[in-house]
């Protein structure tokens, strides 16, 4: 059988992994400044998330919704503890689209309402209510475009009261620092102002903390940097460290009600087990702290290079804008720099998404060989 081709992809088979590196079936090693995808939060194949998992794998590693499982409250304490969003309660799920799913049903369900406010450039995943609030539309099929779905510009204050006002939007979906879209923050003032008019309008603020979460910034969320109280909060990538897991954070005004949401792989016990490694990890080697630390070194050697003409987001959520399309650079890096970088919507925009344990002596190399790479020819 054939697989179903719809990934571009890198001539790179990784066979190994250990913290920021990744080797190849030939033993090449690749620093790792991509993350799978912001996924890897405390490093390749750390001893800890190893124990861990597999020890649960020799007790239990799986059973469904219907008995009793008090991992899922450890983790919820652990995740309460770390945010300090103590009085919401956790929803489990399996992936960052499923998070935005479960959160835009929920407001649904809440408000009584179905129109959906996200912003330009959103990425919220690929399912059903998740995709149509992604402003891609090359992505969105049109059983998936039914859904109402409204896209303003960030920091119009006065378009998405106009919207609001109309009376039967839901929820306002946002990314504190967008991901794919290319690292756009909306400004303080919008951000507190989306808070206070989704509490007048009577809609749900959502907070897709998917790629930004679990202290990949320097705070535990990204919207944590301003002081506001989403009504839902999805996460994932970052939690699981490669093991597939998501969820939501749901404000106590929210109330929960048996069957309104569910899902039978959500909060089982190996996923719990891992999140759990994840969350002691990041405490045990303060990681939030070397996120905003490495964050800044980051930004501090960037400014040194003169092609990149803007730096964009914080913590180990970064983009170097250049001014020119970053794809034959990141194969360069790749093949003949052994160093993985993401890449995003706008195309001159180089992503950067280590792991949190990345170190200063590994940016140097970057920065080195990102000169090397950017002068010279082939
Ligand atoms: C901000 C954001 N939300 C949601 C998603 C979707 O997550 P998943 O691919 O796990 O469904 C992503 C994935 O890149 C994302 O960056």
């Amino acid at each position: 059988m054939k697989l179903f081709d719809v990934y571009p992809l890198y001539d790179v088979t990784p066979v190994r992994a250990k913290d920021v590196f990744v080797y190849d079936e030939n033993g090449n090693e690749y620093l790792d400044l991509y993350g799978g995808h912001a996924v890897i939060s405390i490093g390749h194949g750390h001893p800890h998330y190893i124990n861990k998992i597999n020890h649960q794998l020799h007790e239990i590693g799986f059973y469904s919704n219907a008995i009793q499982n008090p991992m899922q409250q450890k983790l919820a304490d652990a995740i309460g503890e770390h945010s300090c969003c103590y009085e919401y309660q956790l929803f489990l799920c399996s992936s960052g689209a499923e998070a935005n799913e479960n959160a835009l049903k929920l407001a649904s369900f809440y408000t009584g309402k179905k129109r959906v406010i996200a912003f330009h450039n959103a990425f919220h995943g690929r399912t059903s209510a998740a995709v149509a609030a992604t402003d891609n539309p090359n992505i969105v099929a049109p059983l998936n475009a039914q859904q109402e779905v409204t896209f303003l510009p960030f920091n119009d204050e006065v378009a998405l009261e106009n919207e609001l006002k109309k009376g039967d939007v839901c929820a306002v979906i946002f990314e504190a620092i967008q991901g794919v879209g290319g690292l756009d923050s909306p400004k303080k003032k919008f951000i507190m102002a989306m808070e206070t008019l989704c509490n007048t309008y009577n809609a749900c603020l959502i907070a897709d903390e998917v790629q930004s979460g679990f202290s990949r910034t320097g705070t535990f969320f990204a919207f944590q940097k301003y002081r506001i109280n989403p009504h839902i909060i999805t996460i994932a990538k970052g939690m699981g460290n490669g093991f597939p897991i998501g969820g939501i954070l749901v404000h106590p005004t929210i109330e929960p009600k048996y069957g309104l949401l569910g899902t039978t792989f959500g909060g089982n016990h190996l996923a719990c087990a891992a999140s759990l490694a994840v969350l002691d990890v990041l405490k045990e080697e303060k990681l939030q702290d070397n996120a905003h630390q490495m964050g800044a070194y980051f930004i501090e050697k960037a400014k040194t290079i003169a092609q990149i003409k803007k730096i964009k987001g914080r913590g180990l959520m970064l983009g170097f804008e250049f001014d020119f399309e970053v794809g034959e650079l990141r194969k360069k890096l790749i093949y003949t720099h052994g160093i993985f970088t993401g890449g995003s919507s706008n195309k001159k925009l180089l992503r950067i998404l280590p792991p949190l344990t990345i170190q200063k002596r590994q940016i140097d190399f970057f920065f080195t060989q990102l000169e090397i790479a950017l002068n010279t020819t082939t």
